[in-house]
């Protein structure tokens, strides 16, 4: 039986990240290869007509499950009736710059588009704030658009998570599905912790080990691992000149389909998400944890242990999301 279109919605859909994204969704990327969808595109009026021009492009790409392309600079319209809203759009961090310095352009565009959401879009629309900064742009969309549950919105931390994994892999000369249960706890920011502590290989045998165990080298997990995972926006900007794009329309993808499609067996991801206190985390942050997912919830994994090394750097993260709460409210006031 043919199923009904899903309403996706993009975000800053005319930019670097837009532009990657879009076809992977068009193709059952997002969604899987049997569910139709339909692209709702949202951009502001400078880049109108290069929003047309992907819409042009969408077209010509002939993609079986696109069922409708809604190409607009009026963001009531793009946010009607949508059933996952991808939020990309704002203004990306430069060589030199940390995420924060993003802040004040980028927090005023996510409280304005709360209200749009919450007016506009289908009950349940699920939400992704990709933007920097991306737990905070997503804490004040959330705060700003009180109706809808604090469940459906999060943040994209699942490429810092895909970046791990990616390391690990390079290290250990092993598929990067082989590896799994890393976890970034916190903040999309260079305060991120990567955590291996937890994360184990499938070998060939059929055998799983530690990570720990494999690689060996606990100054390396503890030291370098970590600050490549953290620095690794920085570096692509420094090798591109422009920030991740399609690293982070694939993980976007991922974080997605995981939600909405639920989590293997046995295997968490990780994603931003409104803390409830789990781990002593202050509750009202949206702060990266390890999730499963199912039936379209996701929950945080329970019971995990964390010596003291992790413990100072799940506190560290914390307080810089508290000092951006902050800091997002003073640009706002
Ligand atoms: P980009 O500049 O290429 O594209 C951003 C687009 O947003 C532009 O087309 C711009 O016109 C549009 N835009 C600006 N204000 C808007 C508004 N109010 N409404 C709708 N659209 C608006 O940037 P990009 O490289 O695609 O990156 C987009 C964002 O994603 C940046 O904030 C970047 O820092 C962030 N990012 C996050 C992650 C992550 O893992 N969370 C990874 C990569 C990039
Ligand atoms: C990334 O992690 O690649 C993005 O958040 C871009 C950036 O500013 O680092």
């Amino acid at each position: 039986m043919a199923q009904n279109p899903v309403r996706v919605l993009v975000t800053g859909a005319a930019g670097q990240i837009g532009y990657a994204l879009v076809p992977m969704i068009a193709r059952g990327v997002l969604l899987g290869p049997n569910q139709p969808v339909i692209l709702h595109m949202l951009d502001i009026p400078p880049a109108a007509e290069s929003l047309n021009g992907v819409k042009m492009e969408l077209v010509d790409a002939a993609f079986p499950l696109l069922k409708g392309v809604v190409a607009t600079t009026d963001v009531a319209e793009a946010c009607t009736g949508v059933n996952i809203a991808i939020m990309v759009g704002g203004f990306p961090r430069k060589e030199g710059m940390e995420r924060k310095d993003v802040m004040s352009k980028n927090v005023s565009i996510y409280k304005a588009q709360a209200s749009a959401l919450e007016k506009h879009a289908a009950a349940n629309c699920k939400v992704l704030v990709v933007a920097n900064p991306a737990n905070t742009n997503a804490l004040i969309l959330k705060e700003f658009a009180p109706s809808i549950p604090e469940k459906n919105i999060s943040c994209l931390t699942r490429l810092d998570h895909n970046r791990a994994l990616g390391q690990i892999s390079e290290r250990l000369n092993v598929h990067v599905s082989e590896i799994k249960n890393v976890i970034i706890w916190g903040n999309h920011s260079s305060t991120q912790y990567p955590d291996v502590n937890h994360a184990t290989v499938k070998l060939p045998s059929g055998e799983e080990k530690s990570v720990r165990e494999l690689v060996a080298d606990d100054a390396w997990l503890n030291g370098e691992f970590i600050s490549t995972v953290q620095q690794r926006g920085a570096a692509i900007i420094k090798a591109r000149k422009f920030s991740s794009a399609l690293s982070a329309a694939s993980a976007a993808c991922d974080h997605i389909r995981d939600w909405v499609l639920g989590t293997p067996e046995g295997t968490w991801v990780s994603m931003g998400v409104y803390s409830d206190g789990s781990y002593n985390v202050p509750a009202g942050l949206i702060y990266s944890f390890p999730v499963t997912c199912q039936n379209g919830e996701w929950s945080i994994v329970q019971g995990l242990s964390l010596d003291e090394f992790s413990r100072k750097k799940l506190d560290l993260t914390a307080e810089e999301l508290t000092e951006e709460k902050a800091l997002a409210y003073s640009c706002l006031s």
